[in-house]
């Protein structure tokens, strides 16, 4: 067989460990594994595949990003090169595997239902994506945003400061909740539970009385401004695929603005932005990766096309694309609640 991989949209530690194991395991089946270069701009334009060897896929287990290379391409308009991708796979493979989060799900499946041999392979950095307890690089990122509340902690006491930490987290709150948990939030602003600038202070100046003088507040990129009881602003970036730039948002300096003009704290911002993305992968993204990135060949040998492999209380299974690229998964009201207890 001829097997196709290639990664779509962000990039995220793990994804070298996923393509290691789809490639090593064709290899030593006998099958030839074509990396596709740049994510679907390399099918929907000029052709980039070229074929992996051995030599390709070792060694390369604890490198961040992805070999392949990475690209955010809207297929999504009438020019976009749905049609052509099509054709291509057509042309040049017998399975093609995906590595993505809900926009690359999404037209994989679209050509799974129109016939093409496509699997995925869940990756998304903000973990949201349905059907999976895990998505690949998440698992890194929290431990960046872990890492660095620990940091934060000790200077914020030391000042007597208030730090307001801004996370990745386009639409859920995953990163922030989870991370935040792991390194002691004294509070989490997530999309999902949103809090206005007032309960904020409110709840910093609780922690003052009660003689807490330093808090560290993390607060997801998600989040919209008008939940904090500002406005979005009109001057924002946008990305490739037309979607706000959510960093430009500047949702944590906007809380840190408020928290110092309403509450009288001292207060410091940090936005972590693509330290979470970078880097070398944990032991735990490595192996999730390897696990999801063998489960998705499996599945290409069983001719189980329109699938992708998830992981469930530890378990792989394997999901309808359907299933994944139909909404986000939100972080659960307990779950939050639990993170909330230590605030
Ligand atoms: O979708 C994953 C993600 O990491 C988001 O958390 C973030 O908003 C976005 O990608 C950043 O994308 P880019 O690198 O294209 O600016």
């Amino acid at each position: 067989m001829r097997i196709g991989v290639l990664t779509a949209g962000g990039d995220a530690p793990g994804l070298n460990a996923a393509i290691r194991a789809i490639g090593l395991l064709a290899l030593r089946d006998g099958h030839d594994v074509i990396g596709v270069a740049n994510g679907w701009a390399g099918l929907a334009g000029e052709y980039a595949g070229s074929a992996l060897g051995a030599a390709d896929l070792r060694g390369i287990v604890a490198q961040g990003g992805t070999v392949l290379g990475t690209a955010r391409h809207d297929l999504d308009t009438p020019t976009g090169g749905r049609e052509r991708v099509l054709s291509v796979i057509d042309e040049h493979f017998d399975a093609l595997v995906a590595i993505g989060g809900d926009g690359t799900q999404r037209i994989s499946h679209w050509l799974a239902e129109r016939g093409a041999p496509v699997v995925g392979v869940p990756k998304t950095l903000d973990n949201d994506l349905p059907e999976t307890d895990y998505c690949i690089g998440f698992d890194t990122a929290i431990n960046v945003v872990a890492e660095s509340l620990d940091r934060l902690h000790t200077t914020a006491i030391s000042h007597h400061r208030v730090m307001v930490v801004e996370t990745m987290g386009r639409s859920t709150g995953w990163v922030a909740a989870l991370g935040g948990l792991a390194g002691g939030a004294d509070l989490i602003v997530i999309p999902e539970f949103p809090l206005n600038v007032e309960q904020i202070v409110e709840h910093l100046s609780q922690r003052r009385s009660a003689g807490l003088a330093y808090s560290v507040v993390v607060v997801a990129e998600g989040v919209t401004l008008a939940a904090l009881g500002g406005v979005e602003s009109a001057n924002l970036g946008f990305d490739t695929l037309k979607g706000v730039r959510h960093a430009t948002r500047g949702v944590g300096p906007f809380v840190a603005a408020k928290i110092e003009q309403c509450g009288g704290f001292e207060v410091r911002t940090t936005v972590l932005g693509h330290l979470q993305r970078g880097g070398s992968p944990t032991a735990h993204d490595r192996i999730y990766a390897t696990r999801v990135g063998a489960a998705a060949y499996d599945a290409v040998v069983a001719g189980r096309f329109g699938t992708i492999p998830v992981v469930r209380g530890g378990e792989i299974h394997l999901a309808p694309l359907e299933a994944v690229a139909a909404h986000r998964r939100a972080v659960p009201r307990e779950l939050y609640e639990l993170c909330s207890v230590f605030f």
